[in-house]
């Protein structure tokens, strides 16, 4: 259930009204917050606090994170010279508190910890946009009039991400996830074709680490096949595709997903329903499915119903085995 902590006092009592990325970089806070829903709900993994705009605010490419509207950059990608404004990242030197929180939390969890990155074409959006976008414009004008850039763009921000996370897992990290939350706006082709091979080279990348990959994006129901080519262990689903299809669509991958986050804002029994809803079409998925919210937790969410909620999952005999 990412940002879980986002409906919790105990989050916005700890976060309080400064700069997240401040937040971010402060270890002992990063472990409080990442360990809060833990203790509230009970779940059965931890994800690290942090953020996918984290490498490249720390390599200083001037993000910032607006409340309410997300990542904002003072100078997009506009052409060729923005690429030398992606320099290596060096995790221990330009991260060392992510790596730290990292550290800190294996020693405390019992549970597994899921570290994560954003996948090239989400974190090329933010930085040709911008900032968040309802079409993907810009992006995908660089993508079909400069194909050359866009690669050279999209293969720099995947040296970025797989550095990223394989700092996360020497640090102890049991599983990480690579999240292209908007490549739903591409096509199949345009996706294999302008996205793929970067998203594999991080996946690849990763191989020689031994850990579960897994890789999620919204609307991306069409995607899933690529998604699961692109090389992840598990498949994250949202809610507009039944598990069944899911299934079909990525092979020998698990699945994860896919209650529809506002489905947590109704009274508890239709929660329930819905939850019956997934554990069916999960029945139907021999190679595992992980019961999750297709998307992040909604601020207005209340807790109350999120702790019945997990309770309820564990009850379950899917949910047990
Ligand atoms: O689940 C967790 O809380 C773990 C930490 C986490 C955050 N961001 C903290 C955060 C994770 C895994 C992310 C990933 C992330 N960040 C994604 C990919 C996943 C997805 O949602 O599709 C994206 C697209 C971002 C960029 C981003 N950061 C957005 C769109 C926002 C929301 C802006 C808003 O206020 O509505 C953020 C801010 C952010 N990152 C919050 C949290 C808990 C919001 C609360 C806050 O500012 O304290």
């Amino acid at each position: 259930m990412r940002q879980a902590g986002r409906s919790l006092p105990e989050y916005k009592a700890v976060r309080g009204t400064g700069h997240i990325l401040e937040a971010i970089s402060q270890p002992e806070r990063v472990v409080e917050i990442t360990l809060q829903p833990i203790r509230r709900y009970g779940v059965d993994a931890a994800i690290l606090y942090s953020d996918i705009m984290v490498p490249l605010h720390a390599i200083g490419f001037g993000v910032d994170i607006v409340p309410g509207i997300g990542p904002v950059i003072a100078e997009p990608f506009t052409g060729k010279a923005d690429l030398d404004r992606i320099r290596d990242l060096d995790a221990e030197g330009d991260t060392p508190y992510v790596i730290e929180a990292v550290r800190h939390l294996v020693e405390e969890l019992t549970i597994p910890l899921i570290g994560f990155a954003g996948a090239p074409f989400t974190l090329a959006a933010y930085l040709i946009e911008g900032g968040p976008s309802k079409n993907y414009a810009k992006t995908k004008s660089l993508m079909y009039s400069q194909p050359e850039l866009w690669h050279q763009l999209a293969d720099r921000l995947a040296d970025l991400s797989l550095a990223s996370l394989r700092s996360q897992i020497l640090a102890g990290a049991s599983a990480v996830q690579l999240f292209d939350s908007w490549a739903g706006a591409l096509s199949i082709a345009d996706y294999e074709h302008f996205v793929m091979p970067a998203s594999r080279k991080i996946f690849e990348g990763l191989k020689d680490l031994e850990v579960p990959r897994l890789h999620f994006g919204v609307v991306t129901g069409e995607l899933l096949t690529s998604m699961s080519e692109a090389g992840a262990d598990v498949v994250g689903v949202d809610w507009r595709v039944s598990l069944g299809d899911a299934r079909k669509r990525v092979g020998d991958k698990a699945i994860q997903g896919n209650l529809d986050p506002a489905v947590c804002l109704a009274p508890y029994e239709v929660v329930q329903q819905h939850a019956d809803r997934v554990f069916a079409e999960a029945a139907t998925s021999p190679n595992g499915h992980i019961f999750n919210l297709g998307h992040g937790v909604l601020p207005e969410t209340n807790p109350d119903t999120l702790a019945r909620l997990v309770d309820y999952v564990h009850a379950h005999p899917i949910g047990n085995s």
